[in-house]
């Protein structure tokens, strides 16, 4: 049995978590939109065609804000083709998966969904092969009350209230040579400066996110970060960050230490941002938008067999198992741990591409294990992230040092009077036992401990096996002289729910 030590105080305050922390993400892109979220004639289909079974499994996870619609897909989408009467729509050739597009599904179909699943809508513009123009129709569009061509355009479509969608990001990934319309720093910073100012002028009460660099190790970051932030800073208020992990070594231990990498990273775009700010002597702080986070590594041979030009072919469909779900909820961890400066974070993505939630076509949904950890942390994260100081066993790994046993955070929910400890133990052989030193809140009593483990780490739940790994709850926490004494299992992700007495 291994041990370890947290304090717990009322006082030390991380932030009070944005909600938009727990965000995920829809792209047009395999499996997500045709067979995910939208199917007519599967028997669970609504008026519209979205799968009433996704919509409840979308509601239990209580998604605040999802991302759409793309992705690599948006830099070469034109919005227009999504709207209008669907027989009359235009099928066209796809190119950031190579797949045919059939504009079934387009803003306003989204919207429609949005409202069914309770979520705001982070809307994506193209700025690989668009700009400024296509930036302004689209809020005109989407934000504007009506008497303009394009505002009347939705009317006429059926939507006489504005769809005033508040979170807007300027384009995706531009820094990548992959993306459609790549662009240089210089080249993007300028072209996403004044498309913000166009799309602030018709409505200054939306928000912007810039585009950050794809990940960490690309060549141009933090270089592009500087440069882009140099010419959009009085207009833009947030900055993406993107990652993904994954375990193609098969080195559990290694692989479970990915979420230091993550925030590493995060620091760092932090670091940049304060930079440029320094140097504008400005007031203003930029914060992150780490709008696609998540494991991707699965599929990824599966998907060079796929051939192109189909309609909706099984894209990145990663199988989830358990070891997956307890890197997921070291990221959670590490998120919330950043909650001064990340307001807003994506799962990527939400339904069958690399997702939480699977479907298959005309059959069942069911949740992957990564479904629990983002559950959790979305349902019981709500309220202020506490720093919860921490003496735990470290390991090394091939790419780590100084790796902690023991992730923990602290979430004090002030309207609900509850604490929700969010932990995982990385050891894979040995329990914890964890003594939670709870500062500041008088008498206090476990409501539950919810403990998701499981002795196979490479276990998945499946269609034929959805519920092989569910969570559970255990007695084996206890409260001894207002100290909370946390027993967790190897392998495990917990969630100690804790409520306030006095
Ligand atoms: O989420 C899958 C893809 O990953 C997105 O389309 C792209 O932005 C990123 O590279």
């Amino acid at each position: 049995m291994k041990n370890a030590n947290c304090k717990v105080d009322k006082g030390y305050r991380i932030a009070e978590v944005d909600n938009r922390i727990y965000g995920s993400f829809i792209e047009h892109l395999g499996r997500a939109i045709y067979g995910g979220i939208y199917e007519p004639g599967h028997p669970e289909a609504d008026e519209l065609g979205f799968r009433k079974d996704v919509i409840d499994l979308v509601k239990e996870l209580k998604v605040p804000i999802i991302r759409y619609p793309g992705g690599n897909f948006v830099s070469g989408y034109n919005w227009e083709d999504g709207i209008g009467p669907k027989n009359k729509r235009k099928r066209k050739l796809e190119l950031a998966w190579r797949v045919v597009e059939t504009n079934k599904v387009g803003i306003n179909e989204f919207v429609e969904w949005s409202k069914r699943v309770n979520s705001e809508i982070m809307l994506a513009i193209n700025l690989g092969t668009r700009g400024i123009d296509d930036a302004r129709n689209l809020v005109e569009y989407c934000n504007h009350p009506g008497g303009t061509y394009y505002s009347d355009l939705r009317v006429r479509n059926g939507y006489r209230e504005p769809h005033g969608i508040k979170t807007w990001c300027l384009g995706n990934e531009m820094d990548g040579d992959w993306q459609i319309g790549h662009k240089t720093a210089q080249e993007y910073g300028r072209l996403s400066c004044e498309a913000a100012k166009v799309m602030k002028l018709i409505d200054p009460t939306i928000e912007l996110v810039v585009c950050g660099s794809s990940h960490r190790l690309m060549d141009t970051y933090p270089e592009w970060e500087s440069t882009v932030l140099e010419h959009t800073y009085e207009w833009i208020d947030y900055i993406s960050v993107h990652s993904y992990y994954g375990n193609p070594e098969n080195d559990t231990p290694n692989y479970l230490a990915k979420s230091l990498d993550m925030d590493t990273f995060i620091k760092s775009v932090i670091a940049t941002c304060d930079y440029v700010k320094a140097g504008k002597g400005s007031n203003k702080t930029i914060n992150l938008s780490f709008d696609e986070w998540n494991v991707w590594y699965h599929s990824r041979e599966q998907d060079k067999k796929i051939t192109s030009w189909s309609v909706a072919p099984p894209l990145l469909e990663d199988v989830y198992n358990m070891e997956d779900a307890l890197l997921v909820g070291s990221l959670l961890i590490t998120l919330l741990k950043n909650a001064d400066r990340v307001k807003i974070a994506c799962l990527a993505q939400l339904v069958n591409v690399i997702a939480p939630i699977m479907t298959e076509n005309a059959g069942s949904a069911w949740r992957q294990t990564i479904f629990y950890p983002y559950l959790h942390a979305s349902v019981y994260g709500r309220g202020a992230a506490l720093y919860s100081l921490t003496e735990t066993p470290r390991y090394d790994t091939k790419d780590f040092s100084d790796v902690p046993v023991l992730d923990t955070v602290a979430i004090f929910n002030d309207n609900q009077n509850e604490i929700t400890i969010f932990a995982v133990n990385k050891d894979i052989q040995e329990n914890m036992l964890v003594n939670y030193k709870i500062k500041g809140f008088g008498e206090f009593r476990i409501i539950e401990h919810i403990v998701y483990q499981n002795d196979d780490v490479k276990t998945s739940n499946t269609k034929d096996y959805p519920f092989r790994v569910i969570p559970e709850i255990k007695k084996d926490s206890v409260i001894e002289d207002g100290i909370l004494k946390a027993l967790l299992p190897k392998l495990s992700w917990n969630v100690i729910r804790i409520a306030i007495e006095k």
